[in-house]
């Protein structure tokens, strides 16, 4: 397994998405169990979840309960796993998501979060999404807090356009370990948040990477972005893999955080790790 760095620690390339195990569609406590496992059989040491990933008003935590239950469960030291949690979105249980920046409730979160994991520090606390009716500042203000008091070993923010990025480092006193924004072959519009996370050394972890659980799970990938699939079958991989392999392939930062609700699709995942991509095809597949 490939590694790369978040915030001075080592990680694996690629990280395990819990959220489709905890919201709709998401499959029985089991296979989930069985989902992380394979990733940490697969290498894996980064799993990345939020106190939103939760369907009904009454399991807040849901995703990061069952992330816990399966480091504890694996029969081998997990030490080495960065759990990567976020505060600041909700689930009132409609369906909706909704927002709240304010200091005050993203430092009780964390304290939730933390009681969840089981773990007396955070290892990456992730500001989840801007709150408009709260000061930017004000918000990563708090994380900064948390870091300051130890309550959390690293910070990230997620869903920040450049200029928050660069507010978000500057009142983190440069110490911002991550930004996890939305990129896949389908949404490319934070190559920018990318380029200047590549610029800044700050690790970028690009969500739904596979274009979201629907379009992924469709099976559809291949169909819509046909240089992928030709590339795949090149390589004699699965067009996931080769999405995977090209977004590692456009910055020593990024750390792509694939999601799964089945063993086999991080175990399939996770190889990407070892897949490489000639600039011929990474300058293909930029121009898909
Ligand atoms: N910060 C944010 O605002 C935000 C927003 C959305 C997501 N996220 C994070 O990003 C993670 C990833 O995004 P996502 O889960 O929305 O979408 P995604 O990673 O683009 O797609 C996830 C789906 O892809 C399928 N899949 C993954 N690898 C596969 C493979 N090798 N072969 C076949 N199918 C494969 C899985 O299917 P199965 O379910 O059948 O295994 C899974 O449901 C989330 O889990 C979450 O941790 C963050």
């Amino acid at each position: 397994m490939q590694l790369r760095t978040i915030g001075g620690r080592s990680v694996s390339a690629i990280g395990l998405g819990g959220m489709p195990m905890s919201i709709e569609g998401r499959p029985d406590r089991e296979r989930s169990i069985a989902t992380i496992h394979a990733a940490l059989d697969a290498g894996v040491t980064l799993i990345d979840t939020a106190d939103a990933y939760h369907q009904f008003a009454d399991e807040v935590g849901h995703n990061e309960e069952l992330i816990a239950e399966a480091l504890r469960t694996y029969g081998a030291d997990t030490s080495g796993v960065l759990v990567a949690t976020k505060g600041g979105h909700l689930r009132p249980g409609d369906g909706s998501w909704t927002k709240d920046g304010r200091p005050e409730y993203l430092k009780e979160a964390v304290k939730a979060s933390a009681k969840r994991l089981g773990v007396d520090a955070i290892g990456l606390y992730q500001f989840h999404r801007p709150d408009p009716n709260v000061p930017y500042g004000d918000s990563v203000g708090a994380i900064r807090d948390l870091l300051d008091d130890g309550v959390i070993e690293l910070a990230g923010i997620s869903n920040a356009n450049p200029d928050q990025i660069r507010q978000a480092n500057d009142i983190l006193g440069g110490r911002l370990a991550s930004v996890q924004n939305q990129f896949s072959p389908r949404f490319r519009s934070s190559l920018p948040e990318l380029e200047l996370c590549a610029e800044l050394g700050i690790a970028f972890l690009p969500w739904s990477p596979l274009g979201g659980i629907s379009l992924a799970r469709s099976g559809e990938l291949g169909a819509d972005f046909s240089a992928f699939q030709e590339v795949a079958d090149a390589h004699g991989v699965s067009p996931f893999r080769v999405t995977l392999a090209w977004e590692l392939a456009l910055a020593p930062v990024v750390v792509p955080i694939p999601g799964a609700s089945r063993p086999e699709s991080i175990t399939d995942s996770a190889q990407a790790t070892e897949l490489t991509l000639s600039a011929d095809e990474v300058a293909r597949l930029s121009a898909a």
